[in-house]
């Protein structure tokens, strides 16, 4: 018996501070739905996490922007993103959230077994107060002038004039964002994972054994190693986030890119509980496949971090692949949540109902691989027109259309053969191991293309041997040409199934085709001669320029 293959593969929790834009999707959420669903599709064993990061501080700041308090903020946008990613067809098995209690006990666990083990180094330091809140401040919640270019208006953390990163010791008259006070330096206890212990071993796994990681991810870790490591507090004064368990951690929390990553074992232990499976296989198992994907600034703690935590741990396994993306752009600028310069999910959802498919098609066209890539609507419309509705869409609807004209809506036989007919059979024969071969790769842009190819090779068919002449001269010899199209629009609707998944079912549905894995997929026999097919139904449509100008219209009011 075929022992299945594991996979566990993650998306990048969200911060539940606000909705989900395009460039959270591009990035890692529809790469990762691809990923899982081919996995699926090859009969494997997939638990496909993503869910809410709700700690931090994005969270407070917003709850302070908005009134609110940051659990009415996680309540909200946990809600209206778990909502608009599945309503994209992301095929999660669990959308979890960090406020869950499953999560707070996996994480204070785990920060209580790296405790036990002596992992951390614990250091006092003094740090920035505000005596009228009294409260220390993290970086962010700190103002001043920053030292490089005088900018009145920067934070500790980061000055967005100049772009410099910078720490709140470095600013020039600090001020408290929150009561506008100077703030005083006050010690503090905090622990540190020693992350200059871990680097020989860092080295030795990521440059030595992970050559096979994408040249992105690959170079930026080489970089950190380069620089050489520092210890990194994990625990943070702030009253939001999961307590430190220990006596002497009064007023302190788990920083979140603490907590965050054991939230992918946290929803693995709730899906399993609900599914009446063990948990422990997906983490634990050293045959399992463990896969992150996200976006370029998650690299660190994915590839450097994270890892530190589960090998000072022990018990868990480490990532195969960590296949990470950079950034799309939007309209040739950054995606810019204050600025308002962003296409948020729910409201593409809302506003091009039906066209789930097409988001994901022209995001996975341009999923910025190996650079930052750009969303224009401009182009959007024209993939819309040009390649679903003029190659994939027009392919099903013709052919479906001559095959009711002419042989009663039914699968005519393949009597004669002609040299072109088995070339197309021969090209189609690879395709799945071909398509499959570059989603392994995490090349998803290259895989649509060939699937899109195939479409293209269809219609090219099509019109060489233009059936609808053929019919009235060799009506058998049309009806030869029309079987093997139909093969290629069945085989063609298994390969988009990852990435068009509606579209897929849709066309399936037409021709009657059965559910099928990926492999050993014979492609001549995919539809039997003299089975009935359902009338074609428009698979897309054109998106008119009015449509596209009230969408840049929209942006432009920011
Ligand atoms: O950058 C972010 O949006 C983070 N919330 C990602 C967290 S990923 C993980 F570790 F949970
Ligand atoms: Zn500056």
């Amino acid at each position: 018996m075929d022992v299945k293959k594991r996979y566990t593969i993650t998306a990048a929790l969200p911060y539940a501070n606000g909705p989900i834009h395009l460039g959270h999707v591009a990035g890692a959420h529809l790469p990762a739905d691809i990923y899982a669903r081919y996995l699926r599709q090859k009969n494997a064993s997939v638990i496909f996490i993503s869910g809410s990061d709700e700690h931090g501080v994005p969270i407070t700041v917003r709850a302070q922007q908005e009134s609110s308090t940051p659990q009415k903020v996680v309540d909200k946008y946990h809600a209206l993103n778990k909502k608009a990613l599945e309503g994209l067809g992301i095929s999660y098995d669990i959308f979890a959230r960090t406020s869950s209690p499953t999560h707070y006990e996996t994480a204070a666990n785990f920060f209580t077994v790296l405790c036990q083990k002596g992992i951390f180094e614990v250091h006092e330091t003094a740090q920035y107060y505000d005596p009228l809140h009294q409260q220390f401040l993290s970086d962010r919640y700190i103002k001043g002038i920053c030292p490089h270019c005088s900018n009145p208006n920067a934070y500790g953390d980061q000055c967005e004039a100049c772009g410099s990163t910078l720490s709140p010791e470095e600013l020039i008259d600090p001020t408290s964002a929150i009561s506008g006070e100077k703030p005083v330096l006050k010690n503090t206890k905090h622990w540190y994972l020693p992350l200059h212990k871990y680097e020989a071993w860092l080295k030795e796994w990521i440059l030595e054994e992970h050559k096979d990681f994408k040249t992105n991810v690959y170079g930026q870790c080489k970089g950190w190693l380069d620089q050489g490591l520092q210890p990194r507090a994990v625990t943070r004064d702030l009253s939001w986030g999961i307590p430190v368990p220990l006596p002497e951690g009064t007023d302190k929390v788990l920083y979140v890119w603490f907590d965050a990553p054991i939230g992918y074992i946290s929803a693995t232990k709730e899906w399993a509980q609900a599914k009446k499976v063990d948990w422990e296989p997906f983490w634990q198992d050293p045959t399992t496949t463990l896969v992150h994907f996200l976006g370029k600034d998650n690299i660190v703690f994915h590839c450097i971090i994270f890892p530190v935590m589960l090998k000072a741990h022990g018990e868990f396994i480490l990532p195969k692949q960590v296949p990470a993306n950079e950034f799309l752009n939007l309209e040739g600028k950054k995606f810019s949540t204050s600025r308002n310069h962003a296409v948020w999910l729910h409201d593409y959802l809302e506003d091009f109902k039906g066209k789930e498919d097409v988001l994901r098609y022209v995001l996975c066209t341009i999923t910025p691989e190996n650079k930052d890539s750009d969303f224009t609507w401009k182009d959007f419309q024209d993939k819309n027109n040009n390649e679903l509705v003029a190659n994939l869409g027009n392919l099903v609807n013709r052919t479906l259309n001559l095959v009711h004209r002419d042989f009663d809506g039914v699968v005519p036989p393949r009597a004669t053969s002609n040299q072109s007919d088995q070339h197309l059979l021969d090209t189609l024969s690879t395709s799945f191991t071909e398509v499959g071969n570059a989603i392994e790769q995490f090349k998803f842009k290259e895989a649509l293309q060939l699937c899109m190819g195939y479409a293209t090779l269809g219609n090219k068919y099509l019109t060489d041997m233009a059936p609808w002449h053929l019919i009235k001269s060799s009506p058998v010899s049309a009806g030869t040409v029309l079987h093997t199209t139909l093969q290629l629009i069945a085989t063609v609707a298994l390969l988009i199934r990852p990435f068009l998944p509606q579209t897929s079912k849709k066309i399936a549905d037409m021709l009657g085709l059965q559910e099928m894995g990926w492999d050993n997929i014979d492609v001549t026999n995919l539809l039997k001669v003299g089975s009935r097919l359902k009338s074609p139904e428009l698979l897309f449509e054109k998106i008119e320029d009015s449509v596209i100008e009230a969408q840049r219209e929209k942006l432009e009011r920011g």
